[in-house]
C-alpha cells in the first residue's frame, strides 16, 4: 500500500474491528499507529496482544470526548490520518439506555473532529493535501429494507430506527458538515454486519457460539427471518485501508459482503459448524437449543448494501467466502476460550443477565 500515511491514529483500536485494523496495519504496512481507546466493557488490551511490530504501535488509554487529549495525541504523534472507530456499538444496549451512545458517538465524534480540524489547519500545505479523516459508520443509518427493495446505496435516505443507528447517523452528519463547511478532508464509510475473531459475545454470532457450547438456549429474536448482510472483518478492514489510500475527500463509500442471510439460516449454519467441530456428547445437534424469544423493539427487518461505488472507483471487493469465514470464526472461538473468559467482565455479565435472564435458561 504505497500511498498510506506514515502516522495513523485509530480510535477504538482495542475493540473488535479496530483491533483487526490495527493488526492489519501493523502486519502489512510500515505505518506507525497510535490507538486511542477508553477501554469500555468492549475494549480490551488483549485484542492487541502479540503484534508483529510492537515498536510501531502506541496505546493511549483515553476518551474521544476529551478534546485536549485528542489534540495532544494528534500533535505528539504528528498524525497524518485518523481512522475513527471508537463508538458504543450494540443496538440492544442502546435500547436499554442511549446516554453513552449520544456521548461517545455524537459528542465524541464532534470533539475528535474539532481537534483534528485544528491539527489539520496547522499542517503544511503538503501535510494538508495528504491528511484524511475516515469516519467508520454503519449501514444501519439507512434504516430497514422491504424484501423486494434494492440494497442501500450512498444515495439512500438516512432513516435510522434504533438509538444506536440514530447516534451514528448524527455523527455522520457532523463529519459531512465539517467537510462541506470547513473543507475538512473527511471520508465516510457505511458497512454492513461484521463477523470474525474478537467480537464481543453480546452480538449474534459469538452469543450463539458461547451459549451453544455452554448448553444454554440460543435466543432468536422474533421469527428469525430478519436479514443481515454479513462481511468478514478483514474484508471491512481492507476496504478501510483502500479508502484511506485512494478515497476522495467528502465522499461516502458503502461497504458490504453481498451476503444476505436470515438470522435463522445463519444460526443454523453456525450450529452445523459447531456440530462438525465439537459435536455434543449426547449426539444431538446444537440446533436443538434454538429458542425463539421476544423480538427486539423496533427491529430492522432487512439490511443489504451495495458496494458498487467502492468496487468501481477503488477496485475493492470482499474476498472471504462466507462459509469459510464462518467456519474459521467458529474455530477461533473454540481455540480461544481464555479470551472469552477475559472479556467477560462483571459489567458484561450483568448486561447479559438483564438481556437474556428471563428466557435464556440453561439446558443442562
Ligand atoms: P466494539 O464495541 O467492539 O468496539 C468499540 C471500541 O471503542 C472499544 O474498544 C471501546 O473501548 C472503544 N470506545 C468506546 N467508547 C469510547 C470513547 N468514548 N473513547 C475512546 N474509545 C471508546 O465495536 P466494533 O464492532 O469494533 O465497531 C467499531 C466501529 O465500526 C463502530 O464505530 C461501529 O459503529 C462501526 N461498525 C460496526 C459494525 C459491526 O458489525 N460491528 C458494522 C459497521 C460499522
Ligand atoms: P446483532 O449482532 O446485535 O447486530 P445488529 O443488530 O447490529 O444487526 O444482531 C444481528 C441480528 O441478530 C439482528 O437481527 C438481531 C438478531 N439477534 C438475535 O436474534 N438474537 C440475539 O441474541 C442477538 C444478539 C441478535
Amino acid at each position: 500500500m504505497a500511498n498510506l500515511p506514515s502516522s495513523i491514529l485509530v480510535t477504538g483500536g482495542a475493540g473488535f474491528i479496530g483491533s483487526a485494523l490495527v493488526r492489519m496495519l501493523n502486519e502489512t504496512t510500515d505505518a506507525r499507529v497510535v490507538t486511542l481507546d477508553k477501554l469500555t466493557y468492549a475494549g480490551h488490551r488483549e485484542n492487541l496482544a502479540g503484534l508483529a511490530h510492537p515498536e510501531r504501535h502506541t496505546f493511549v488509554h483515553g476518551d474521544v470526548c476529551d478534546r485536549a487529549l485528542c489534540a495532544a495525541v494528534l500533535a505528539e504523534h504528528r498524525v497524518e490520518a485518523v481512522l475513527h472507530l471508537a463508538a458504543e456499538s450494540h443496538v440492544d444496549r442502546s435500547i436499554v439506555g442511549a446516554d453513552a451512545f449520544v456521548e461517545t458517538n455524537i459528542v465524541g465524534t464532534h470533539r475528535l473532529v474539532e481537534a483534528a480540524r485544528a491539527h489539520f489547519s496547522a499542517l503544511s500545505a503538503e501535510g494538508r493535501a495528504r491528511f484524511r479523516f475516515v469516519h467508520v459508520s454503519t449501514d444501519e443509518v439507512y434504516g430497514s429494507l422491504a424484501p423486494n427493495e434494492l440494497p442501500f446505496t450512498e444515495k439512500s435516505p438516512v432513516r435510522p430506527n434504533s438509538p444506536y443507528a440514530a447516534s451514528k447517523a448524527a455523527a455522520d452528519h457532523l463529519v459531512r458538515a465539517a467537510h462541506r463547511t470547513h473543507g475538512f478532508p473527511a471520508i465516510l464509510t457505511n458497512c454492513s454486519n461484521n463477523y470474525g475473531p474478537r467480537q464481543m459475545p453480546e452480538k449474534l454470532i459469538p452469543v450463539v457460539i458461547e451459549r451453544a457450547l455452554a448448553r444454554m438456549s440460543i435466543p432468536i429474536y422474533g421469527d428469525g427471518l430478519q436479514v443481515r448482510d454479513w462481511i468478514h472483518v478483514d474484508d471491512h478492514c481492507r476496504a478501510l485501508l483502500r479508502v484511506l489510500e485512494a478515497g476522495r475527500a467528502g465522499e461516502v463509500y458503502n461497504i458490504g459482503g453481498d451476503c444476505e442471510r436470515t438470522n435463522l439460516a445463519l444460526v443454523r449454519a453456525l450450529c452445523a459448524a459447531l456440530d462438525h467441530e465439537r459435536p455434543r456428547a449426547d449426539g444431538a445437534g446444537y440446533a436443538a437449543q434454538i429458542e425463539h424469544v421476544a423480538d427486539r423493539p423496533g427491529h430492522d427487518r432487512r439490511y443489504a448494501i451495495s458496494s458498487a461505488k467502492l468496487a468501481h472507483e477503488l477496485g475493492w471487493r470482499a474476498t472471504t467466502p462466507f462459509e469459510q469465514g464462518l467456519a474459521d470464526t467458529v474455530r477461533w472461538y473454540l481455540a480461544n476460550g481464555a479470551w472469552l473468559a477475559a472479556v467477560s467482565s462483571a459489567e458484561h455479565r450483568a448486561f447479559m443477565a438483564r438481556q437474556y435472564g428471563p428466557h435464556a435458561r440453561s439446558l443442562t
